[in-house]
Parts: structure tokens; sequence; C-alpha cells
């Protein structure tokens, strides 16, 4: 019997020495301390014992347990602690490391720059305006003293709406142009105006400088005497500010149906430095050194008529730029295509 319980405790501890982990450590442990294991069937043994026998039987069988019990407890305690360094280099954090800052955005070119716009006429009391992005030809073109069927309206390559006619207004579009908008405001009749229209403008066009949806701002100032030297105030205070002093514009006299007299306003181009070359070629965007920007004029007496306003009594300039082009002319911001702006690419975006 002494022998057997030797047997079994030198069995066991190594049984538990060895467990590489929790499941062998109980695989083992039903093994050798379970109720139907081997340390129970020599209890039972010690127990059948003659009883001058047991006592000391007994007393030797205990030890053998508790030293078994022991091995036990101490292999728990060692596959524990390897547990939790695993643990450590696995699963560890260190919370003083910097944290990832999240990207940081910033809004588009073409947003910035109609804030800017929108400061720069702000200052000289024009107040922004918005009006629909849908519009009716009568406010597009028929006010703006372009008939139906004129040929000048073919200008405007226009997007029509697929929506019925109105008796009065005639067909639906999309804004072709920001001048439908001097309509609006002339209609309110709230005189006298100083209003910057900037808004999305719609045209069938897409190569070097054109896009099919690009913005326009349309200036409209209508007063008692305004003539052609307010408009040429306002154009140059435009221009020094938003593209510096060494830039140059020049007036070209031209022709709009809604402005008399009407001119052209170009501005020497950045790509090319206004010489109209690059690199032996003509410049890919201007061609001619200068790139032009939009139109302007006096508002002609037949709008001011068709909205309502009394062309005897008051007078007044308009103008309209494109807000891509016009951005584009800055100093420094070389961007060879229009295109690039609104194919969201991420490359291009975060140069800017
Ligand atoms: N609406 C014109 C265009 O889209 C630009 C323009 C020219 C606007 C002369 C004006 C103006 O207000 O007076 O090409």
């Amino acid at each position: 019997m002494k022998d057997k319980l030797e047997q079994l405790k030198i069995e066991a501890t190594a049984a538990f020495a060895a467990a590489k982990d929790a499941a062998e450590l109980e695989a083992a442990e039903i093994k050798y301390l379970g109720r139907k294991g081997m340390m129970a069937a020599l209890m039972q043994g010690v127990a059948g014992l003659p009883p001058n026998e047991r006592p000391m039987m007994g007393k030797f069988a205990n030890e053998v347990k508790a030293v078994i019990d022991r091995a036990l407890a101490d292999r728990r305690a060692a596959l524990e602690a390897e547990k939790r360094g695993a643990i450590a280099t696995t699963e560890w954090m260190d919370l003083t490391v910097p944290g990832t800052r999240p990207p940081q955005g910033h809004v588009h070119i073409v947003t910035d720059a109609i804030a800017a716009v929108t400061g720069i006429f702000e200052k000289i009391g024009f107040t922004r305006v918005r009006y629909p992005e849908v519009e009716w030809d009568w406010y597009a073109f028929e006010a703006l003293n372009m008939p139906k069927d004129h040929p000048a309206r073919d200008e405007w390559e226009t997007f029509f709406m697929d929506a019925p006619e109105d008796a009065k207004w005639g067909k639906m579009v999309l804004t072709p142009h920001t001048s439908s908008g001097q309509v609006r405001e002339l209609k309110k009749g709230k005189l006298p105006i100083r209003m910057i229209n900037i808004s999305k403008t719609y045209r069938r066009q897409s190569d070097v400088t054109h896009v099919p949806m690009f913005h326009q701002f349309e200036g409209l100032m209508i007063d008692k005497d305004v003539s052609v030297t307010h408009l040429k105030g306002v154009l140059d205070h435009f221009a020094k500010e938003f593209f510096g002093a060494g830039r140059r514009t020049r007036l070209r006299p031209f022709h709009f149906r809604f402005t008399e007299p009407s001119f052209e306003i170009d501005i020497s181009c950045d790509l090319c430095g206004g010489t109209g070359m690059q690199g032996g070629n003509k410049c890919r965007v201007c061609k001619e050194g200068w790139l032009e920007l939009g139109g302007a004029g006096m508002v002609h007496p037949n709008v001011l008529t068709a909205c309502g306003v009394d062309p005897e009594k008051w007078s007044g300039f308009a103008f309209g730029w494109g807000v891509e082009r016009t951005m584009m002319m800055r100093e420094g911001v070389k961007i060879d295509d229009i295109r690039h702006l609104y194919k969201n690419d991420f490359r291009f975006l975060t140069q800017f």
C-alpha cells in the first residue's frame, strides 16, 4: 500500500508538472484526484485495512494527497501566470503613445473662391442673393431681350427640363447663366439694387476650359445716374482685391442683348504670364495671353421695362463671370484643365 501511494505521488506530480495547458491539467486532475480517480481508490483501500494498520497508513495517505494537491495548485498558478504574461505581449496598450489624428479636410477650392468673391463685393455694399437653378425660359432669355427663336440664344447651350411648358413663362431650363437673377431681383421692385448672385449654371459643353456645371457670379447695380465709370470702378476694385496688383485687366467692346453698351472683361493669364506661349507652344488655356472672364455692360432699357422698372428714372450696370475661370486665373493656381475641379480626385484637391 505504501509503495502504491509513493508511486502515485511520483506519477501524479510529474503529470501535473507536464501539463501544457488548463485542459491537460484538468484531465490529469480528474485522473488522479477525481471522485473515481486513483487517489480515491487508494483511500478506499486504506479504509479497508485492519484497524491496527489504518491510522499509520491513513496519515501517510493524507501526506501524499497534500503533496499532490500542492503540485496541482502550483501548476495551475504557473499556467495562469504564463497566460497573463502572453496577454502583456499580445494585448498591451501604451496610453502615452500620441493618438492618430483624423484626417483634416478643407472646403473645396470653388467654395473657397465663392466665399472670397462674396466677401469682396459685400465690402462695397453688394448683398448676396440666390435664385432657383431650375428656371423659366422667360427669366433666362425673354426678359433679357432675347425673344423666342432669337439667334443670340444659341450662345447658351441650354439644357431643357423634360417638363410641361408654361403658357406665360415658357419652357423650363437649367439656369444657363446667372443673369436670370437680375430679372428676379428687378421684378421684386425694391430699388435701388446692389446684388451679387452666385449660383450653379449649366451648359452642354466639356473641354479644358469648360464643364457642363459651373458657377457664375452676377453683379447688378441699379440706381439714379449710374454710369460706365461706376462699372469700371467696381470691376477694378474686384480685380485688385481678388488677383492682386500684378495682374492686368482689359475691357473689350462686345455685344450682349441685355446690355448697351456691352463689354467683355479679360484678365492676363497666370499660366503663361500673359504671353500666350508655354514651352514653345501656344498656352493650353488662353492661347493669346488673355483669358475672358465674362461680360458686363449697362442694363438695356428693354430689360428694365420687361421687369417693370422705368428706364427713364433708373439705370445701372451688370456683369457676369465664371467663378471657376476667375479662380484659375488667380496667382499661383496653375490648373491646366478646368475639369480637374470636379473629378473629386484627392491627389488634386489636397494640393490646395
Ligand atoms: N450672362 C452672360 C453669360 O453667361 C454674362 C454677362 C454678360 C452677364 C454681360 C452680364 C452682362 O450681367 O452684363 O455669358
